[in-house]
């Protein structure tokens, strides 16, 4: 805990008024999405400036004050939770976008910048940021970084570590680091902008970063399809990947559908309904190329893989259909579901769902599993309503459980226990199942030297 001293001291250290500790700024800087901590900060601090940064670290070193790094707050592994008096130190006022290289195609942002402000920007520039996702509207660079987020777009352009061409980061120590220098080439060692990017704040703070853009995707056209179980989605995936250059390719079940139409707001893709939907997406670059999807749609019905199926036929009908899977997340959201982010290579998806359903319904058959994701990145988010006979406490005792089996199967198929969301404080516990006890012993190695009195993030990742 926070002094009220050490609180005034803060105060010197960023522009008057930009030091909040009322509970309404606790209780709000203190949580991201995830739903089961109760915020306890100190304080939330705004720095403007990278100097600003700097001091609120060595003020942090000398008092040895935990710092939590707060962006967008709409993480779900509980990362940017503050739930042990701890200082938030929060971006918002760090999210100018600096400078945009039209050579190099890069642009360089405040860790404050939203996601979709990048994208934004880039679109007045005729150019692409590829990196994707529900929050776009929310979410921060930095947060992004912290995470390195991945999407919906993963398929094609990989993840947010693919377009951080360089980084400017404030170390647990205090020292600013300028990483990498935005340059494509660089054979000079370790790239210590790989260790910030995936840190969830555990070894520094990112006060800048340059940020890649790409060629803008032309006449973008998605296609969703209906499928009689969830093993054909596999070939159906062969199928187009063979034909195709898929910007995205993700799946849901008919459950997660029923909760889409069920808000009245998104239209149904075709009138049947079918147990697993695919959506993907490609360039329709010329009519070849849509004849080349609409023959592999053809292939697809003939080999019993697909049973309905659309294909946009305009910006709205493609915005409709994306609506589909980037609204679950925020649907369910309102039913607090246990929520899993898991992964293994695409090849093992379909015995890995199985396995892990299979488990849960021999012994939960009461439970509402949902289950979508981004297939093609072998990425599957499980989804567990709780049932309305079921107390919350008795639901996510049980989901406990579930964890554990799934942590297990997991491991057996060399998988990972998050894939896109982070470890934070949700899977910190379970870092084993993922990761060997080697490997946990070099990343503690590492945040030692970057964060040798251990105040940035702790309890993140791991303890
Ligand atoms: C998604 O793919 O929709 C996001 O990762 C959020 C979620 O898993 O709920
Ligand atoms: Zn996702």
């Amino acid at each position: 805990m926070t002094t009220a001293a050490q609180i005034e001291e803060l105060k010197t250290l960023v522009e008057s008024g930009k030091v909040l500790t009322d509970a309404d700024a606790l209780q709000t800087y203190g949580k991201d999405w995830t739903k089961q901590y109760t915020p306890a900060p100190s304080a939330i601090v705004f720095p403007k400036t990278t100097e600003q940064v700097q001091a609120i670290v060595r003020w942090a070193n000398q008092h040895r004050i935990a710092l939590v790094p707060s962006g967008g707050r709409t993480g779900l592994s509980a990362a940017a939770v503050a739930a042990h008096g701890e200082v938030v130190v929060s971006f918002d006022y760090m999210n100018r976008i600096v400078e945009f290289n039209e050579y190099d195609r890069t642009v360089v942002c405040q860790p404050g910048v939203v996601t979709k402000q990048l994208q934004l920007f880039a679109e007045e520039q005729g150019l692409y940021y590829p990196v994707d996702f529900a929050s776009s509207g929310s979410s921060q660079i930095g947060g992004n970084i912290g995470t390195n987020a991945g999407g919906i777009k993963v398929i094609r352009y990989g993840m947010t570590r693919n377009w951080v061409a360089g980084l400017k980061v404030v170390t647990g120590s205090g020292e600013l680091l300028e990483l990498n220098r935005d340059l494509i080439k660089n054979a000079t060692g370790y790239d210590l902008r790989q260790l910030f990017i995936g840190a969830e704040g555990t070894l520094g703070f990112v006060v800048e970063a340059t940020m890649r853009l790409e060629r803008a995707p032309k006449n973008l056209t998605a296609m969703v399809l209906g499928t009689p179980d969830f093993d054909s989605i596999m070939p159906v995936l062969h199928a187009f990947q063979g034909k195709l250059d898929l910007t995205a390719f993700e799946f849901f079940s008919d459950k997660c559908l029923d909760k889409i139409l069920a808000r009245g707001d998104v239209p149904a893709p075709f009138e049947s309904r079918t147990p697993f939907y695919a959506l993907l997406e490609f360039e329709a670059l010329n009519e070849d190329v849509a004849n080349g999807a609409l023959a592999t749609f053809e292939h697809c019905v003939e080999q019993g893989w697909v049973l309905d199926g659309v294909m946009s036929q305009s910006q709205q009908q493609l915005e409709n259909l994306w609506k589909l899977r980037e609204y679950i997340s925020e649907t369910i959201s309102h039913f607090t579901p246990y929520k899993n982010d898991i992964s293994v290579t695409v090849g093992q998806v379909p015995s890995f769902l199985r396995d892990i359903d299979d488990i849960v319904s021999a012994n939960y058959p009461d439970f509402d599993v949902l289950w979508y994701g981004h297939i093609g990145d072998g990425n599957l988010h499980l989804n567990i309503l709780k049932p309305e006979a079921l107390g919350k406490e008795d639901f996510f005792a049980r989901c406990a459980v579930v964890n554990k089996w799934v942590f297990e199967i997991v491991e057996k198929y060399n998988g990972s226990i998050s894939a896109e969301h982070g470890v934070g404080m949700t899977k910190r516990d379970y870092l084993q199942y993922s990761r060997s006890e080697a490997e946990i012993a070099c990343m503690k190695a590492i945040k030692a030297v970057f964060d040798p009195n251990g105040i940035m993030n702790p309890g993140k990742i791991f303890n």
